[in-house]
């Protein structure tokens, strides 16, 4: 059975397999280290059953809480190796990520994706992600900031 987990420091000696996969942004080692310990909690892996505990997927994920803005939660990297894809593994990291963000008091969680991507398109929107903007040359092509806001009880005075 797929199981969940924290990432943890040794598991970047196993992403090499998923990091290759052309729609995946990769960022240096030092970026991955400095993640981990800045945000701890908020890096997820899928890992497969055996005694290899083969990583199928994982998510990087961030809290940002800056005074001029409301606190969200930012995917910064979520992949899913190709033989695993179309089970929900996306769904279900993205799903603790909102879960997590929501509980640490974001008002939303949000990405940036190339607008070429159409499987991250079609994922995040219908998780109820939405169009927030447009960035052009962000990577070597434009990018959609995708948005979905946690919901919010409004007291009612
Ligand atoms: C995009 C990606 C993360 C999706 O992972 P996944 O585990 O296969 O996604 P899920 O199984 O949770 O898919 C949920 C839904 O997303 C949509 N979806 C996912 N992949 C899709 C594809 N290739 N084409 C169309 N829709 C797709 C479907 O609506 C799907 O539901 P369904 O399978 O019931 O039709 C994966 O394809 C991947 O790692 N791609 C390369 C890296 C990447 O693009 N990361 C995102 C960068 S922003």
């Amino acid at each position: 059975m797929t199981s969940f987990r924290e990432m943890r420091f040794d598991d970047l000696f196993k992403i090499n397999s998923l990091v290759f996969d052309a729609l995946t942004e990769v960022y240096s080692l030092t970026f991955f280290v400095k993640h981990l310990s800045q945000f701890p909690g908020l890096s997820q892996v899928a890992e497969a059953p055996g005694p290899d505990g083969r990583l199928m997927g994982y998510i990087f994920g961030q809290y940002q809480l800056k005074k001029t803005q409301e606190p969200y939660g930012h995917v910064a990297a979520l992949t899913v190796s190709p033989e695993y894809r179309r089970l929900g593994l996306a769904t279900a990291l993205m799903d603790y990520f909102f879960t997590v963000s929501d509980l640490k008091g974001a008002s939303y969680v949000n990405l940036f994706m190339r607008t070429s991507n159409q499987a991250a398109y079609q994922l995040y929107t219908s998780m109820g992600y939405a169009h927030r903007q447009t960035i052009a040359d962000y990577y070597p092509e434009s990018a959609y900031e995708l948005r979905k806001y946690v919901p919010r009880h409004m007291e009612v005075q």
